[in-house]
């Protein structure tokens, strides 16, 4: 429909219709299906505001989004199609990793092609819109929802973002076969909680907001995510979703976003609860006067806005704008001419699960793991060797995050069946004990639904784990968080491995110390002990279906470890938030100072994290040469050329990411030590060297200085080079 037919369809319109497109409900009102994914306090929906909202969320089915969107467009006076939305974070029903996991990858390349696969499923599905990407950046490992972000970087961050919403929206129309719409989210801020306990105040200045917090979001909209969404969190005590200054001048003003701004779940309605609004009327208008285009699961803008209309409270234009941009996007995704899209179960049958969909998500797995310690005892051998896999993840099925909404989790691989498929025979499988602690905050059901059937008792289960782990030349013990154990609401003060799982860890290595420890989580976590003790450690993090093959892979050397870390390793929960583009302070510190007091470091730990950013072994070993510059001044408009030769000097084939950082050391405000300013992720065969060239520009040294302009600032720079966040491989050079 061209946008004169709409502008004609929105003044056909009564404006109890317009204010109808605004309500998103949960499909499960409409056929008790669906995922509830909010606090289900009662909404108050009537039948007849259910029945003429303008889109839904939480469905997903074929068969059941068209018998829905078939029933509505019965009933719909302008025959105006439902909008279906829906969390589709890691995949529909082919599982990635967790987000967090895919920014260890370090490859937006197959991030793009997993979101591409997201987006073909999920449309065949019916879906039209996901709430995904979440590039929240996040530096506070207590927060649940690490797990849903590519990590404490604003670059690489920024880089997912991009990848992302060209994977699920394509470079062409939303119309077109296999897209759907993308929604960059939480805007702005989530991830900075005070104390990461979710849903908490959020204390940024603006420099740090513009600097760190806000490049994603804006990679995100520059990429062309149709639609964006409001975040709980207040930002100098103004939450987002009532935030004029954020929402319009920012998102819409300076970014230029003109698509769709979606409330997040009730966050209009607490408005009331932040203390911003007295009732859902005066709630109602501050997010309409916000921008704020949909009104997700609450009774704030059906039943409010008519009368702020009649009472001249606020202008009806405001209505028009927001009913025409959610016209405009079901228009964008053809669903006037074709309500349905691409909701067809024969190509769900099709898609699901495709041997090439499995592939892809099993290439992901593998180049998400980041190997933390290798004592030599990695790469298993495939016999000869007798080993015990021993923990409770050795058959745990529930690895695929807890917005892996549309899996069966039975589909998922579990490291067992992983072993298993590869046909390593001198193995054995013990699940040695539960999984979390009684104190734990989780209900042991959830414990109980991930045992397997064994009946044994905690005793038995020890018993026979120290029985396989006597006899065994190699103990794999796979262990960590469950699932639900990260996520949303998920906050958590204590982010060590579940001391159940420890005091196995403990017993094990009394009886055999050649222990390689696959760990399982949605965050970091502090495994000093652990690290300390284990041979080595292979963290995984929430693999998806394809877990237990990709990690059998990995232990037996068909595949070499190539993941780096998106987000520190506290060495302890007392250093968080620990992020390694910090800055100097007045007193820095440096190992070589312990003796000195008055510097800014701790009595009892270390300053530095226990693993840093961009960090990764790998079964091969590379060498990275000194950086050059191709010149040590840079002009004005012009780029310099930072280079090294990488070379793989080790046995097996492998994949190195290099990785280039920027330290501005000295501005018109205090400079961060340094910044990830490039990468790039290159595969060698042993032997094979080759030259890495990064292109440094005057644009990837602009900040917000002392006047808050975006600029950059002649002086003394260092670019860094090297295989981690921590490299000293550096060069100097000059901005005149
Ligand atoms: C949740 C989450 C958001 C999600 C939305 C719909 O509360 O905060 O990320 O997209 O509700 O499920």
């Amino acid at each position: 429909m061209d946008k004169e037919k709409l502008i004609e369809l929105l003044e056909d319109m009564s404006m109890e219709e317009k204010i109808d497109q605004l309500l998103q409900v949960c499909c499960y009102y409409y056929e008790k299906e669906g995922v509830i994914t909010g606090p289900e306090n009662a909404a108050g929906f009537s039948e007849e505001e259910v029945q003429n909202a303008g889109s839904v969320l939480g469905g997903g089915g074929a068969k059941l989004l068209r018998r829905i969107q078939e029933n509505y467009m019965k009933k719909q006076p302008h025959h105006i199609p439902l909008l279906f939305m829906a969390d589709v974070i890691n995949g529909y029903r082919t599982i990635f990793p967790i987000p967090l996991a895919q920014g260890a990858t370090f490859n937006p390349e197959i991030v793009e092609k997993a979101a591409a696969i997201s987006a073909k499923e999920s449309a065949a599905a019916g879906l039209h819109v996901t709430f995904s990407p979440m590039v929240d950046l996040v530096r506070d490992a207590r927060w649940g929802r690490v797990m849903e972000s590519a990590g404490e970087d604003a670059f690489l961050n920024s880089c997912f973002s991009k990848a992302m919403v060209e994977g699920y929206q394509g470079k062409g129309e939303l119309k077109e076969k296999g897209r759907i719409a993308a929604c960059v989210k939480h805007f702005a801020g989530y991830g900075a909680p005070i104390a990461g306990r979710d849903y908490n105040t959020v204390e940024l200045s603006e420099r740090t907001l513009r600097e760190d917090y806000l490049p994603a979001y804006k990679a995100g909209v520059d990429a062309g995510s149709a639609t964006v969404m409001t975040s709980f969190n207040t930002l100098d005590r103004v939450p987002s979703t009532g935030n004029k200054k954020l929402l319009r001048d920012i998102l819409r003003g300076e970014m230029g976003f003109d698509g769709v701004i979606i409330s997040d779940w009730a966050a209009i309605e607490e408005l009331i609860h932040h203390g911003m609004a007295g009732d859902k009327k005066e709630a109602a208008a501050l997010a309409i006067e916000a921008g704020v285009d949909i009104d997700m699961m609450t009774t704030c803008y059906c039943g409010n806005l008519k009368k702020l209309i009649e009472e001249n409270e606020i202008d009806e234009a405001l209505i028009n704008e927001a009913a025409l941009r959610i016209l405009e996007l079901k228009n964008r995704l053809g669903l006037f001419e074709n309500p349905y899209k691409d909701a067809d179960e024969a190509e769900e049958a099709e898609l699901f699960l495709c041997e090439e969909h499995r592939k892809t998500a099993k290439d992901m797995a593998i180049e998400s793991m980041v190997l933390l310690k290798n004592d030599n005892i990695l790469p298993l051998q495939k016999e000869g060797q007798s080993i015990a896999f021993i923990g409770p993840h050795v058959n745990n099925k529930w690895i695929s995050g807890v917005w892996s909404i549309f899996a069966r989790i039975d589909e998922n691989v579990t490291v067992e069946e992983g072993i298993r498929n590869l046909g390593i025979k001198d193995v054995n499988f013990a699940r040695g004990c539960g999984f979390i602690d009684p104190d734990s905050g989780i209900d042991t059901f959830h414990d109980n639904q991930n045992v397997s059937e064994d009946s044994k008792n905690a005793d038995q289960l020890l018993e026979e784990a120290l029985q396989n782990a006597k006899r065994a030349d190699v103990v794999v013990m796979p262990i960590g968080e469950i699932s639900i154990q990260s996520g949303e609401a998920s906050s958590r003060a204590s982010i060590d491995i579940p001391k159940v799982q420890m005091d196995l860890f403990e017993k094990i290595y009394e009886v055999n110390q050649n222990i390689v420890v696959v760990l399982f989580n949605g965050r970091p976590l502090t495994i000093k002990d652990l690290s300390e003790k284990a041979k080595a450690v292979l963290e995984v993090w929430l693999p998806g279906t394809e877990g237990g093959n990709a990690i059998a892979d990995v232990l037996f050397g068909n595949a070499n470890p190539s993941g780096r870390l998106s987000m520190s390793f506290p060495y302890s929960v007392g250093q968080i938030p620990v992020y390694y583009s910090e800055f100097h302070t007045g007193r820095p510190y440096s190992d070589e100072q312990k003796d000195v007091k008055y510097l800014s470091k701790y009595l009892d730990i270390p300053n530095t994290p226990l693993y840093p950013f961009g960090y990764g072994l790998s079964y091969t070993d590379f060498e990275i040469s000194q950086v050059t510059l191709d010149k040590s001044e840079l002009q004005n408009g012009e780029s310099l050329e930072a280079s090294v030769t990488v070379k793989n000097a080790g046995r097996f084939t492998g994949k190195e990411v290099v990785q280039m950082y920027i330290q501005d050391k000295v501005g018109s405000v205090s400079r961060p030590v340094r910044q990830l300013k490039g990468f790039r992720k290159i595969e060698l065969q042993p032997g094979e060297e080759r030259k890495v060239i990064f292109t440094i520009t005057e644009d990837m040294l602009k900040f917000y200085d002392i006047n808050m302009n975006f600029t950059s600032e002649s002086g003394e720079f260092t670019v860094y080079i090297g295989s981690d966040s921590r490299t000293q491989n550096k060069q100097d050079f000059v901005l005149v």
